[in-house]
């Protein structure tokens, strides 16, 4: 199943060897050991929240341990090894999938301050991470490679930090080596967002050089958080996660006042009260502690039983104060991609829901909806932000959990105008419904207008790839809105396109046009009236509801002889004669038929040879096990999914 995710090569990096710090930066002067220092006694003009934001692979979690490092959090003699990438898969595939958190205390000028710094991801799917991170967060360092310069989602996080108001350092990341421009990526960060090269400091995180003049500037530049100590106690839920012993933990940021251990608080989303039972700040292993006090971002235990009733944007508040005004939340995003996650076998279905379940609250990006298809049985069918995000939580099932899901093919979700009054009647009285499965795509005639989503994508490329980038666009529907050379060699180019282009495999198109020196961005941009019809499969004339697809019209005739050709090679010969047929609107628009295949290798097989006998019929048995039978036809479970990867 875990094929199906070629698309992320791209994506994934080879981490680079531990290497041992120079002995100087292990001298940390400014450095205080935690043991001794009161927490709740630092005053709030002394606290920086903070975060770093990036391009994915620019640097965040080396500068990260670089920081934990300098403020003597963890040792030093680790060296490079991305501690706050806690998650197997993030070590294995070298991204930050989840946002962590770490409290760091530093010295500067005499005076302890304490700073929380936010780890965040810097894929496009995850981007739901960060703005989560932001929101308890008063300025941000937005890291940029010196090599590679400004990329796609240099510029999206760039605006998400604009947008929520927070101050901004900009950091040059990797000057160490040869191909370092930091003058010239400087300037770029003039022309696009004019930020004064004069602020822009210059870095290597790998080496550790200029990392304390980061702290210093992250002190100087951000303001403290507006949090009143003096206030009734109000803190934002930001983040979760489940632990199998003590139930949902919520990463909180007090704004207000102060809780203690054996409080009683009360959520404003749900109204349910609990007891606390842990408080601790994060260095990234937990520091158990008394109380949290306004201004500080930590860690509570609440005995919270079931993933729903972690909310994150949910407010909690004392008990005894009865009610509380909630804190601005932040819109959750909407998921862009849906998928069925289906058991194996059906004996697995608890099991499998119950990993889902908890792992929906450490993402509470993923939507789950129960769903079932004749195929594959019962299951369900879960929202992503993006591909990586749906294969990084497959990946985290299977790791984590130990199930084995079958994963159908990705789509995204049409939103569709009825007609017709018992058409709509027979939606619950809705003119308008949401669909994310193909089988359930009603036909044009129970329809006034069918929309699809749209996003803004964000290219940024090499000039002279600029023929073949278009050349890919313009095949997948895209409409170019603006273009901007960044200098004589860079190219950003923004487009409108349909978001069901680009699931797929977009992004490794791009990489492969660009000899992986493309980036790719993209943001919602809500629904856009389009001409879709639903494309039905059928083999020997019985409809295969899985194999449903929902195409442009423009596409529908190639879509059908590409699907058809590609069935037949998944499709193994059978006993009878197979018709494959694609149909819209009722008219067959492609055909292939797979020819009988008759002869019995294992009829010749007699005598001495009883073995090899045994062996090939228990192989053609358990071969049938995993193949579901359509008017006699046997399709391998996994063809619902490879037929519709282009
Ligand atoms: P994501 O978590 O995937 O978003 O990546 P990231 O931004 O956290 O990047 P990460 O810290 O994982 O670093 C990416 C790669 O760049 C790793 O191989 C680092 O060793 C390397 N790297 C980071 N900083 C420097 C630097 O200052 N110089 C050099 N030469 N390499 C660096």
């Amino acid at each position: 199943m875990f094929k199906m995710i070629s698309v992320f090569r791209v994506i994934g990096k080879v981490h680079s060897s531990v290497r041992r710090l120079p002995a100087r930066f292990l001298s940390v002067s400014s450095t205080l050991q935690s043991e001794d220092i009161i927490y709740d006694q630092i005053a709030v003009d002394r606290i920086r929240n903070f975060s770093i934001i990036a391009h994915v692979d620019h640097g965040k979690s080396t500068l990260a341990d670089r920081l934990l490092e300098l403020t003597g959090t963890i040792s030093a003699q680790a060296g490079n090894k991305q501690v706050l990438d806690s998650l197997q898969v993030e070590k294995e595939r070298g991204i930050t999938v989840k946002a962590q958190t770490a409290s760091l205390i530093y010295k500067h000028k005499g005076q302890q301050f304490l700073l929380n710094l936010i780890d965040t991801p810097g894929h496009v799917d995850f981007s739901n991470e960060v703005s989560r991170s932001l929101a308890a967060c008063d300025g941000v360092v937005l890291l940029v490679d010196a090599n590679e310069g400004v990329q796609a989602q240099t510029v999206a996080n760039y605006h998400l930090a604009r947008s929520k108001k927070l101050v901004i350092v900009p950091v040059l990341n990797k000057i160490d080596l040869k191909n370092a421009r930091p003058e010239a990526v400087a300037q770029e960060l003039f022309t696009l967002f004019e930020i004064d090269p004069d602020e822009v400091l210059k870095i290597s995180a790998k080496h550790g050089t200029g990392c304390e003049e980061v702290l210093k500037a992250i002190i100087e530049r951000l303001p403290a958080p507006d949090a009143n100590r003096n206030a009734d106690f109000r803190a934002l839920i930001f983040d979760s996660w489940f632990d199998r012993y003590r139930g949902a933990l919520n990463l909180i940021y007090v704004k207000d006042g102060m809780v203690s251990v054996g409080q009683e608080i009360a959520s404003c989303h749900t109204g349910k009260s609990y007891e606390v039972k842990s408080l601790a700040l994060l260095q990234p292993d937990e520091k158990p502690l008394q109380r949290l006090v306004a201004g500080q971002v930590g860690l509570l235990g609440c005995n919270m039983r079931t993933s729903k009733e972690s909310n994150i944007g949910d407010t909690l508040y004392l008990k005894k104060n009865k009610t509380c005004i909630p804190l601005p939340g932040f819109k959750p995003q909407q998921p862009m991609v849906f998928a069925g996650v289906y058991p194996g076998d059906q004996s697995q279905h608890p099991y499998l829901k119950s990993a889902i379940e908890k792992l929906v609250l450490n993402d509470s990006a993923v939507t789950v909806n129960p769903d079932s298809s004749p195929a594959l049985g019962q299951g369900w069918r879960l929202g992503f932000l993006g591909l990586l995000h749906l294969d990084v939580f497959s990946q985290r099932l299977q790791q984590e959990y130990d199930a084995d899901p079958i994963l159908t093919a990705p789509s995204v979700t049409y939103k569709i105008h009825l007609k017709g009054v018992k058409i709509i009647a027979a939606h619950g009285g809705n003119e308008i419904i949401y669909v994310s499965n193909p089988a359930l795509f009603p036909d044009k005639f129970q329809v006034e207008e069918y929309y699809e989503p749209f996003v803004l994508g964000t290219i940024i490329a090499p000039t002279e790839c600029t023929g073949p980038i278009i050349g890919l666009c313009v095949e997948r529907r895209a409409i170019q809105k603006t273009s901007i050379n960044i200098d004589n060699d860079r190219i950003m180019t923004t487009y409108l396109m349909p978001l069901n282009e680009i699931v797929v495999d977009f992004h490794d198109q791009l990489k492969s046009i660009s000899s992986g020196y493309a980036s790719f961005d993209y943001e919602d941009h809500g629904y856009v009236a389009s001409a879709l019809v639903r494309m039905d499969v059928l083999l020997n004339g019985t409809m295969v509801d899985e194999l449903c697809t929902v195409v442009h019209i423009s596409k529908a005739h190639s879509h059908a002889r590409e699907l058809v050709l590609k069935l037949k090679e998944l499709i193994p010969r059978q006993m009878v004669q197979i018709a494959i047929q694609a149909v819209v609107g009722g008219k067959v628009v492609a055909r292939e038929t797979l020819k009988a295949y008759r002869k019995d290798v294992t009829a010749k097989l007699y005598g001495g040879d009883v073995t090899r006998r045994m062996k090939l019929l228990k192989q053609q048995s358990e071969g049938k096990k995993k193949m579901r039978a359509i008017a006699n036809i046997n399709v391998p479970k996994d063809t619902f999914i490879n037929v519709l990867k282009r």
